[in-house]
């Protein structure tokens, strides 16, 4: 695919087919990730892909629990607020797979270096036909250690982006971009 396809091309995808994503096919986009820079080419992430539906329901449940007690107040949050405490929101959408990027340890850049690999793997997957969405209300309880425990992940890790995959039921609309602020000098 053109790289402006992809990038253009891209949305986050909130709605799933049933149908699995093949081991390959998730092979595959975590290849694309591994090809994303990293400072001092440290290459710090780690891949995590979770399939129980089980799993992922009781995760969606904890983190929504999670959100709701830890969420600063203000008009974004409220919005969150109705969302998060309604309990037909599962927040991974059900989708087939969740792949967990995370940090190996605590580093300068190990974040950017994870959500570089995130990015890669999302327009990868664009690439194939299949769909993704970074969950961030993933994210505060998969940083607990009761997250880290409920997937099996060392202490030392650093969950940063947990990307859900699917096939999806139809492409979402294109969602409006902002005019860049660019300031120029020079
Ligand atoms: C760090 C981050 C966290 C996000 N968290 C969520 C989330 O928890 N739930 C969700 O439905 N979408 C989430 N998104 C997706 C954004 O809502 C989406 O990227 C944005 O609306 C732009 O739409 P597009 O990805 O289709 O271009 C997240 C995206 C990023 C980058």
């Amino acid at each position: 695919m053109d790289i402006d396809e992809a990038i253009y091309g891209r949305r986050s995808t909130r709605e799933y087919t049933p149908q699995a994503v093949a081991d390959q096919g998730i092979r595959r986009l975590i290849d694309a990730a591994v090809h994303a820079p990293s400072a001092s080419n440290g290459q710090p992430w780690t891949f995590t892909v979770v399939r129980d539906q089980g799993l992922l329901d009781r995760i969606s449940r904890a983190a929504k629990s999670h959100m709701l007690a830890t969420l600063p107040a203000g008009p974004r949050s409220d919005r969150y607020r109705t969302s998060l405490s309604d309990p037909d929101f599962q927040i991974f959408y059900h989708a087939p797979v969740l792949i967990l990027i995370s940090g190996r340890a605590q580093g300068p850049w190990n974040v950017e270096d994870c959500a570089l690999a995130a990015e890669n793997l999302m327009l990868a997957a664009y690439g194939d036909g299949l769909g993704t969405c970074w969950i961030g209300f993933a994210q505060g309880f998969l940083n607990t250690s009761e997250g880290k425990n409920a997937l099996g992940l060392p202490a030392t890790w650093v969950p940063v982006a947990p990307i859900i995959v699917g096939h999806p039921k139809a492409m979402p609309a294109p969602v409006a971009r902002k005019e860049p602020e660019i300031r120029w000098i020079g």
